[in-house]
């Protein structure tokens, strides 16, 4: 049975697009059983009904609290029986509890080669800074800020002519393949988190003769 997958978003939807067009092609074997979004008017979500995927609104402002508004993600996701939850340009924080009730099966992608730059910004921050590569991480979610365990990085240059938004797009071509490669690495099951580092591969491999 193919793992299934939850997306939350806030805006675009183009890393969405690239990993319903990776399953598409038969490139992931994973299925999307539902796309959420705290925006209506998030482009991402029009995108996800177009192509025919379940979709939910569950807007932050209808409710109370942080609490309560992650509750009914978290029961809409569980609803859905997904395995996986992929935040794909979510622009909210999760609080721990959240975290915890799906631990080890949130996933992030962040513009940068985490830890540099976490949190916003991350583009003018790499410029700011003045380095000359950067890119993107996709790494499991814990309860710190762009700081959980890392499943896939991929670089790229930054050019002295660049502006946050050159080198956004540049790294934004990166993130559509490096979100299909950990999703692929999560579904195969074939990896282990040992402290901070993700261990892909192994299985199948024959146990250490003594
Ligand atoms: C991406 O740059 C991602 O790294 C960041 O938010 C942006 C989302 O883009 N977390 P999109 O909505 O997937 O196009």
């Amino acid at each position: 049975m193919p793992k299934r997958l939850a997306i939350l978003l806030s805006g675009r939807g183009s890393n969405f697009a690239a990993i319903h067009d990776a399953i598409l092609r038969g490139e992931l074997d994973a299925e999307i059983a539902l796309v959420i979004s705290n925006r209506a008017s998030a482009a991402g979500l029009e995108d996800a009904e177009r192509r025919g995927l379940a979709t939910a609104v569950i807007p932050h402002r209808e409710f109370p609290s942080r609490e309560a508004h992650e509750e009914a993600i978290a029961a809409s996701i569980e609803r859905s029986g997904s395995d996986i939850v992929a935040l794909a340009g979510y622009m909210r924080l999760l609080s721990a509890s959240f975290i915890e009730r799906f631990s080890g099966r949130v996933l992030n992608i962040h513009p940068s080669l985490l830890p540099a730059f976490p949190g916003t910004d991350a583009q003018a921050q790499a410029l700011a800074h003045g380095v000359k590569v950067s890119g993107c991480t996709v790494h499991l979610v814990d309860a710190t800020l762009d700081g959980g365990p890392i499943l896939v990085q991929r670089a790229v240059p930054v050019r002295d002519d660049d502006t946050p938004d050159t080198l956004a797009a540049r790294i934004l071509v990166e993130e559509h393949h490096a979100y299909v490669e950990a999703l692929r690495i999560i579904v195969s099951g074939d990896y282990r988190v040992v402290g901070r580092r993700v261990v892909v591969g192994g299985r199948g491999s024959s146990a250490p003769r003594s």
